[in-house]
């Protein structure tokens, strides 16, 4: 086995395509996973010109036959997954401010599909071959807002956002992430979830006050955690503690 193989969701901008940058700089090869072929070979592009052994794959994280596809391309031409950082995601306005009392089944529903259900689709299918790799790592883009813990802190930075929509999707990727390591704990494999803060991309109009470069640096942490590193947590950007990176609390 010669190099590192990394598959990102949801790669072709943002977070997920300077992660994939990132990885692609520590010598990985980058798998970059867009749901469609134009975004997917333009991010390719990109990175190669800038160094990195990139390759677009077709993936839309919500289509089973597109992931199935992904897993069977990755066992045939690498035999193992070495790192998946499941970033896809997407938010929803619904039209208002996604309280509770105005929240529609059908925004949940399609919300859930990319930003949970998605996940289990994607982990799921490569799970077998994160267990052939030496020591895979799994990073589970999430958010701060989905830590019940610090949207319920009267005194924290995010107490008077009342949101369901978006925030209940993260807060549902942490457990799957907490419950993923439980069930690997005693594999090589660690699970962990980012919070990459509050990042300027598309999914907010670019309005964050950290750059997608500075999001992934969470992942990439995560994706490169040592082999005594720990696994089953939510990891990241800390807003209430000043804005250093550590442990968040689920
Ligand atoms: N930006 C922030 O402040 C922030 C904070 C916390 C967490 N996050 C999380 O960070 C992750 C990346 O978000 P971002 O801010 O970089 O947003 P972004 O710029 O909108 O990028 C989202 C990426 O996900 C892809 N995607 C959406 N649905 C998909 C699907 N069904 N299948 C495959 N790919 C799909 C998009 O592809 P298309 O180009 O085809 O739409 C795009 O590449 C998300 O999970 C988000 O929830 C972001």
């Amino acid at each position: 086995m010669t190099n590192t193989i990394a598959l990102i969701t949801g790669a072709n901008k943002g977070i997920g395509l300077a992660t994939a940058r990132q990885l692609g700089g520590l010598g990985m090869t980058v798998l970059i996973g867009a749901r469609d072929a134009e975004r997917g070979r333009t991010a390719e592009r990109e990175l190669r010109d800038g160094g990195a052994d990139a390759r677009f794959v077709p993936l839309d994280v919500t289509d089973a036959e597109s992931v199935a596809a992904v897993a069977k391309l990755v066992e045939a031409e690498y035999g193992r997954l070495d790192v998946l950082v499941n970033n896809a995601g997407i938010i929803l306005a619904d039209g208002a401010r996604g309280l509770p009392s105005e929240t529609t089944v059908a925004t949940l529903r399609r919300l859930y599909e990319t930003n949970v259900f998605g996940v289990v689709t994607v982990t799921n299918a490569l799970l077998p071959l994160l267990r052939r790799a030496p020591a895979a790592r799994i990073v589970n883009v999430s958010s701060e807002v989905g830590s019940i813990a610090v949207m319920t802190d009267p005194n924290g930075a995010l107490f008077e956002l009342t949101s369901v929509p978006y925030p209940s999707s993260k807060a549902a990727l942490n457990m799957l992430t907490a419950m993923y390591a439980k069930e690997l704990r005693d594999t090589a494999i660690k699970v962990n979830a980012a919070n990459p803060g509050y990042c300027a991309t598309d999914l907010n109009g670019n309005s964050g006050f950290r750059t997608a470069e500075q999001g992934a640096e969470v992942s990439v942490h995560l994706a490169t955690l040592p082999t005594d590193g720990p696994s089953g947590l939510l990891w990241g950007f800390q807003m209430d503690a000043g804005g250093g990176y550590g442990v968040l609390p689920w």
